[in-house]
């Protein structure tokens, strides 16, 4: 049925390119001409604004086809072209998206064809987001971004660097080659497709009474940087998450957990038929005791509360005698490879992503990680980089780790 050649994943693929006012719509130019060149065909619709910054007739020459920019145009007698556009596009990618435009997505407008063709379309919608770094980081910015996400549109950059306006920091449009690859990524099927990765992450926390806990500084980031990463490879996702400020990626199942209880049931209730576990969260490795049914009031000068060892779920998971490729994360302040070294045997894991978690530049609630993978027979060293594209890196390293283990059916 699909006869489709993986090598050039972009041959015949339909998209519509959306191009908005902003300085960078020179830049979705070249763009339009790489991705023809890749063998896809092109749409253009472009704001008035991005009218303002470049001529139709560039891309016109370029896509071989008459670029459309507005609802009402006279050129066209088709009263429908944004509904056509569509039904024809299989991914529409507005690059630039612009503050502006990333607000009427957010709030859903349709006052023009660009906006109106997104809110007709069933197909994915990718923006690459360009604007002054400040506007990037202002708070309007990022809840409309937030929105978006929340409803999987695919957000590809922007980029730190030299902006146009003279200012330096991020909000520069990627540059077209590293767009060609996000939308040829889309386009693949990924190393993935069709396995279940299920995956834990955040912390826990362990009652001392009905209003306090023990817990961690796990901001649940790299976990779910993970669970995107392994969506967009093509796996089914399951995420059994604690308690953290994150929303669900769209397109992966979270299961709630707030105790390493909780998280032990919710991951052996969903490990039947997983290919893949990986525990990122970052368990408490004692509870209280006895957590106390009313709240402990403050009586005597010294109180000492008793500790006892919670399940260790990955050890658990490890140790079945079905089991998925299971891989664990150590978090250390010291002598990384050594400890997590140690804990792949003790726990015997396939792969463990081990990280420092002290000092400014630790793990914990950071943008940024490093990481060092380890297995059996080899390791890699993963520069400091964000987690959403270190997390794709090790996704991808666990994908071929996945692929050569010795009982790959
Ligand atoms: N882990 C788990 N359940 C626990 C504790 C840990 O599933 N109760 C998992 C973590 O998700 C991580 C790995 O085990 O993938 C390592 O956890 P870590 O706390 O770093 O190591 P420990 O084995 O608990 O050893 P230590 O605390 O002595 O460093």
């Amino acid at each position: 049925m699909n006869s489709r050649d993986n090598s050039t994943p972009l041959q015949g693929r339909r998209i519509l390119l959306g191009v908005s006012g902003g300085i960078a719509a020179y830049k979705s130019a070249e763009l339009c001409r790489l991705l023809v060149k890749a063998g896809a065909e092109l749409r253009v619709v472009m704001t008035d604004a991005a009218l303002e910054f470049i001529r139709p007739l560039t891309f016109q020459a370029l896509s071989g086809h008459p670029v459309a920019s507005s609802l009402f145009d006279g050129n066209s007698d088709d009263a429908m072209e944004h509904i056509d556009l569509a039904r024809w596009a299989e991914l529409i990618l507005i690059a630039p998206a612009t503050a502006d435009l990333l607000a009427k997505l957010a709030e859903g407008h349709a006052d023009n064809l660009l906006l109106s063709t997104v809110l007709a379309t069933r197909s994915p919608l990718a923006v690459a987001p360009a604007m002054n770094q400040q506007m990037w980081a202002a708070a309007a910015t990022r809840e409309s971004l937030l929105r978006l996400q929340h409803r999987g549109v695919l957000i590809w950059g922007p980029e730190a660097g030299e902006q146009a306006c003279g200012d330096t920091g991020e909000g520069r449009m990627c540059e077209p080659a590293d767009l060609l690859d996000d939308v040829r990524r889309h386009f693949e099927p990924g190393p993935l497709q069709g396995r279940r990765l299920l995956l834990t992450a955040g912390p826990t926390r362990e009652a001392i009474d009905p209003v306090r806990f023990l817990s961690n500084r796990s901001s649940g980031k790299m976990g779910y940087a993970l669970a995107e990463a392994a969506r967009d490879a093509g796996a089914e996702v399951v995420l059994v998450s604690g308690p953290v400020c994150l929303p669900a990626p769209a397109g992966v199942t979270r299961i709630d957990a707030v105790s390493a209880e909780d998280m032990r049931r919710a991951v052996l209730e969903q490990l039947p038929e997983t290919d893949i576990f990986i525990a990122a969260a970052a368990v408490a490795d004692y509870r209280p005791a006895q957590p106390a049914d009313q709240k402990i009031k403050k009586s005597a000068d010294r109180l000492n509360l008793e500790l006892i060892r919670t399940p260790d779920i990955l050890a658990e998971v490890a140790g079945l005698a079905e089991r998925p490729f299971c891989v664990g994360f150590a978090a250390e302040t010291r002598d990384l490879e050594h400890y997590a070294r140690g804990k792949l045997e003790r726990k015997r894991l396939d792969m463990i992503a081990a990280n420092r978690v002290d000092g400014e530049q630790g793990a914990f609630d950071n943008d940024d990680n490093e990481l060092a993978v380890i297995w059996a027979d080899g390791s890699i060293e993963l520069p400091r980089q964000p987690k959403t594209r270190i997390a794709r890196e090790l996704i991808a390293i666990i994908a071929d780790q996945f692929s050569r283990r010795p009982n790959d059916d």
